[in-house]
């Protein structure tokens, strides 16, 4: 599903360049759950980014989905980013003007997707989030929690080949950030491939495959205790 060869990333600031990554070579199959882990400042944002089409590479190859994505136009990505991949954010970054059923449904607008289908996709989705009764309300009329929930449901409703979330839980409480961590528990049963940054063990125990990085390298990359448990 994802494949990076030899990535590495360098922010220049004026005179200044920070090496983000080093050369990075790793492969995520469709199906896995990952947690990436590590301190601040470690590069963990700047892969997600990456990863998430938001951002490219200095040097190397991403393959997502089939798709050599450095190569592509600004058009063409916009378009990878709505068809192939959800983002989540540790801020939920929801238009707090709209419904959450107007945030869910957006991405199909831009997709193409017809009123009638796009209107079911978002109903169902926040039903399956446990936000069937609070599709008309607005953001900032739901607790955190229930706002990471809406926009899980953003993120799932293009059907997207991956699932990203840069530190999901970041602004939740325990009650939270557990009932999150289980949707994703959820989505990774039903199938879907999941890349999931986290401070915190508790967080990584949930997913299989947990990633360490150490200043732009990954310095470990093992299967996660819960699995080595089971
Ligand atoms: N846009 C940017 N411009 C310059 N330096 C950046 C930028 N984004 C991140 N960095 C630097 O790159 C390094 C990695 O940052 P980041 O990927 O955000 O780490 P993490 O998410 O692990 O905390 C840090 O030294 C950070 O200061
Ligand atoms: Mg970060």
């Amino acid at each position: 599903m994802i494949r990076l060869e030899g990535v590495t990333k360098t922010y220049r600031n004026g005179a200044v360049e920070v090496q983000a990554l080093k050369t990075m070579d790793v492969t995520i199959n469709k199906g896995e759950f990952v947690a990436i882990m590590g301190p601040s400042g470690s590069g963990k944002s700047t892969l997600m980014n990456i990863l998430g089409c938001l951002d490219v590479p200095t040097t190397g190859t991403y393959v997502l989905d089939g798709e050599q994505v450095e190569s592509l136009d600004e058009d063409r990505l916009a378009a990878i980013r709505n068809r192939k991949i959800g983002f989540v954010f540790q801020n939920f970054h929801l238009l707090p003007r709209q419904s959450i059923l107007r945030n869910v449904e957006l991405p199909c607008v831009y997709g193409g997707v017809s009123r009638q289908e796009r209107m079911e996709r978002a109903k169902d989705l926040l039903e399956k989030v446990g936000l069937g009764e609070r599709v008309h309300h607005r953001p900032n009329e739901l607790s955190g929690g229930q706002r990471q929930r809406a926009a899980i449901a953003r993120a799932l409703v293009m059907d997207p080949a991956i699932l990203l979330a840069d530190e999901p839980t970041g602004n939740l409480d325990a009650k939270s950030s557990e009932d999150i961590m289980r949707l994703f528990g959820q989505l990774h049963a039903e199938g879907a491939t999941i890349i999931i940054v986290t401070h915190e063990p508790d967080i990584a125990a949930h997913a299989k495959r947990v990633i360490r990085f150490g200043d732009g390298d990954i310095v470990q990359d093992t299967a996660s205790e819960r699995r080595e448990a089971l």
